[in-house]
């Protein structure tokens, strides 16, 4: 293939070697909580319908995308499931050619009504976002209650026989860096993982440096509880370096954006609900691929885009300092 340069390149590599195999589609920006870390204190200004992508938009984006090379999706939001059509899309994306992996992540309010449904359409894998076991934690992270259904519905996706159930916990120092232990119990006996994730810097996200708690904090924390905990082998594009503790049906991870950055790795793009294109989490170049589509661009268009966007791509986001200081969207509008 020959891109924009004029240069023979594999699809969807940029100039650092990296293929992207692994698409993130953000399925909206609405979401039916309203975590601290996620969204903006005031909110953010909701997206009109017309401005969203559609369900024909996202299979023909994506489509095209497995044709380059996409093995991997994942759905995210927002909260994918507000969506309506999520089900349906689900359905579809997992049947285009080339796509071997379906994937969500969710806040898992919602999934007991679409457990079957997403999995009958050949969903394998689930993320679920859950800060704390305490209620009054629950209420205060996510201004909403629901703790009780999220657990039931983490219990209903074990049962259900997804490939994979795993949950994502965000560190917050004097918010929820006092239950990592708990989190550890949460899955002695659950056939899942646990995964910390070091807090990172977003418009509006009251970041701090003092409520940072890197991995190796979060480590000692969890040794001097369990001392035999050992580190299991993790693949290439792995966000999370895993561990287990003897004994336990479950695995802890943690994902270490800020102290230990994975970008080397990274095999990632993200599609979010407007139709913008961004290369990676951090970086603030984006190009929009619904107005190329709504301007009748062809599918060789739409490539030499996509391109050119990877080919921008740096070699490794600027480190939690400075990016706490430019611009990027909020979390809830890029989809994580
Ligand atoms: P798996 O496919 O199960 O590995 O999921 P994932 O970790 O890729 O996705 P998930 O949506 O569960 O995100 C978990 C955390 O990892 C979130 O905080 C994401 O923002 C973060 N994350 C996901 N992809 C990337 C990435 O490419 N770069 C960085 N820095 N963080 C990422
Ligand atoms: N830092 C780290 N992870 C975050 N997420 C959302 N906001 C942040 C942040 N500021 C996580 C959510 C969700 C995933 C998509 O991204 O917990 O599981
Ligand atoms: Fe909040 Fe984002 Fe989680 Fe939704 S996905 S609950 S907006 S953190």
């Amino acid at each position: 293939m020959t891109s924009w340069t004029g240069h023979s390149v594999e699809p969807l590599t940029d100039t650092f070697g990296r293929r992207h195999t692994y698409l993130r589609i953000a399925l909206t920006e609405r979401c039916n909580l309203r975590c601290t870390y996620c969204m903006p204190a005031d909110g953010v200004d909701l997206l009109k319908r017309h401005h969203l992508l559609t369900f024909e938009e996202i299979l023909r984006l994506a489509g095209l995308f497995a044709g380059l090379g996409v093995t991997r999706i994942r759905l995210t939001g927002g909260e994918p499931l507000v969506r309506k059509d999520a089900p349906a899309l689900a359905a579809a994306l997992a049947r285009l050619p080339g796509v071997e992996t379906l994937a969500i992540t969710t806040n898992g309010l919602l999934l007991h009504r679409h457990l079957d449904l997403l999995q009958s359409a050949g969903l394998a894998k689930l993320n679920i976002s859950l800060d704390t076991l305490r209620e009054e934690r629950f209420l205060s992270i996510t201004r909403r209650t629901g703790l009780e259904t999220v657990i039931r519905n983490i219990d209903l996706a074990l049962a259900s026989g997804f490939d994979t159930v795993k949950l994502n916990c965000v560190v917050m120092r004097d918010v929820n860096d006092g239950e990592l232990i708990d989190f550890a119990h949460f899955v002695e006996d659950r056939d899942m993982e646990v995964r910390f994730i070091e807090y990172m810097p977003f418009g509006g996200n009251g970041w701090n440096h003092d409520a940072f708690v890197p991995y190796a904090t979060m480590l000692d924390t969890l040794q001097s509880v369990f001392p035999d905990m050992y580190r299991l082998d993790d693949g290439p594009h792995e966000t999370a370096k895993t561990w287990q503790i003897p004994g336990f049906r479950g695995r802890i991870g943690f994902i270490t954006s800020m102290s230990e950055q994975f970008c080397g790795g990274c095999n990632r793009i993200r599609l979010m609900a407007d139709g913008n294109l961004k290369v990676c989490l951090f970086g603030r170049g984006e190009v929009s691929l619904r107005d190329a589509m709504r301007d009748g661009a062809t599918d060789e268009e739409l490539t030499a885009l996509i391109d050119k966007a990877i080919s921008g791509k740096k070699k490794a986001h600027d480190g939690m300092s400075t990016l706490a200081t430019q611009e990027n969207r909020p979390m809830i509008r890029i989809g994580g």
